[in-house]
């Protein structure tokens, strides 16, 4: 399946796409994601195909409004409530019981669905005009980094869908914080582009599960995930710099480069120490230096609050063998 890949902000041509059961590429706060028509299993399966993905790692759903989502829904908790009510649109994506009308494909088999309602106002205007919600993975080959820009699903997935929806860079440029319910009690199975501190102050404490490598409960918890095909070392810089040549090596740094290391080849992802300015700089460095010609990729560690929590969970994973 070989087509032309246009990129563009032809709403129209996105949604007659969608409707028709194909794909169609789109921009979040987030990450870019592949989307096709949730209810649609045909339309689902493609995006499997696309991206390469195993049937065991289920989809999350998109809408642009919590009405909307009452056809897929069969409860709605009350920490969920509010924690939809305070951050939607937004960087959070909520696990919540399933109808028929969801697939067993998105869910793999699973009871529950995830679903956000995503703040990108080209998407919401999208979304506004569907009346069925977008199953949307990240826009990129199983197992590798996000998109953060349109050009980055561009120079992966051309030639295997019609139609890039250009919304610029993504702000947040981390994958939305995943939230779950047990007994009511909030549960946090993957960081992401909404705090913890943050949704603490809406439900108070939160459990925040461990990463598990094998039969995660939440597949974005796989350990080797969001990854370079470069050699990534998480933290330790004595181990690279003993193995390796100064001009061998990339870094990225929060607010200040290596020293002794080119400078070209490092990426200081923030100066000023802001950790949102330096999550939403973190995917493109990754695929920067991936394409260029270091041999390894160094990152150091982030401070372990705010989104240098999920920063640091991206990081480690990314390095993880
Ligand atoms: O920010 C985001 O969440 C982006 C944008 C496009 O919305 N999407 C995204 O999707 O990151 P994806 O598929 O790359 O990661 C979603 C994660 C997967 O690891 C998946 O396993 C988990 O969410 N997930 C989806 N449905 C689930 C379910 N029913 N139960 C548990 N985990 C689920
Ligand atoms: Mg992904």
């Amino acid at each position: 399946m070989h087509q032309q890949t246009h990129i563009s902000t032809a709403i129209t041509a996105a949604t007659d796409l969608l409707k028709q059961g194909e794909c169609v590429a789109i921009p979040t706060e987030t990450v870019y994601g592949l989307a096709a028509n949730a209810t649609d299993v045909g339309a689902v399966a493609k995006i499997f195909e696309i991206k390469n993905r195993p049937f065991f790692d289920p989809l999350i759903i998109h809408t642009d409004s919590i009405e909307k989502l009452k056809k897929y829904i069969t409860h709605l908790p009350e920490p969920a409530a509010l924690l939809a009510g305070r951050f939607w649109p937004g960087p959070l994506t909520l696990l919540l019981p399933k109808t028929d009308a969801i697939p067993d494909l998105v869910t793999s088999g699973l009871a529950r669905v995830a679903v956000r309602i995503p703040h990108h106002p080209l998407t919401l205007q999208l979304l506004s005009r569907l009346d069925f919600p977008l199953a949307a993975p990240s826009a990129n080959p199983f197992g590798y980094i996000s998109p953060t820009k349109a050009s980055h699903v561009y120079e992966q997935l051309q030639g295997k869908l019609a139609l890039i929806l250009d919304g610029g860079d993504c702000e947040v440029g981390l994958e939305s914080t995943i939230v779950g319910f047990e007994n009511e009690q909030p549960i946090i199975y993957r960081l992401g582009g909404l705090s913890v501190e943050a949704i603490e102050e809406v439900v108070g404490k939160v459990i925040v599960m461990p990463h598990s490598s094998s039969s995660p409960q939440s597949p974005g918890m796989l350990q080797s995930h969001y990854a370079p095909r470069k050699p990534m070392v998480f933290d330790d810089f004595e181990q690279v710099v003993a193995a390796y040549s100064p001009s061998e090596i990339g870094t990225i740094c929060f607010e200040n480069a290596k020293a002794n290391i080119p400078l070209a080849n490092q990426w200081v992802l923030s100066p000023n120490g802001n950790l949102a300015e330096a999550a939403a700089a973190l995917f493109s460095a990754m695929r920067s230096l991936d394409a260029g010609t270091v041999k390894v990729i160094f990152a150091e560690q982030f401070p372990a609050y705010g989104l240098g929590l999920a920063i640091n969970d991206r990081l480690r994973r990314a390095s993880a063998l």
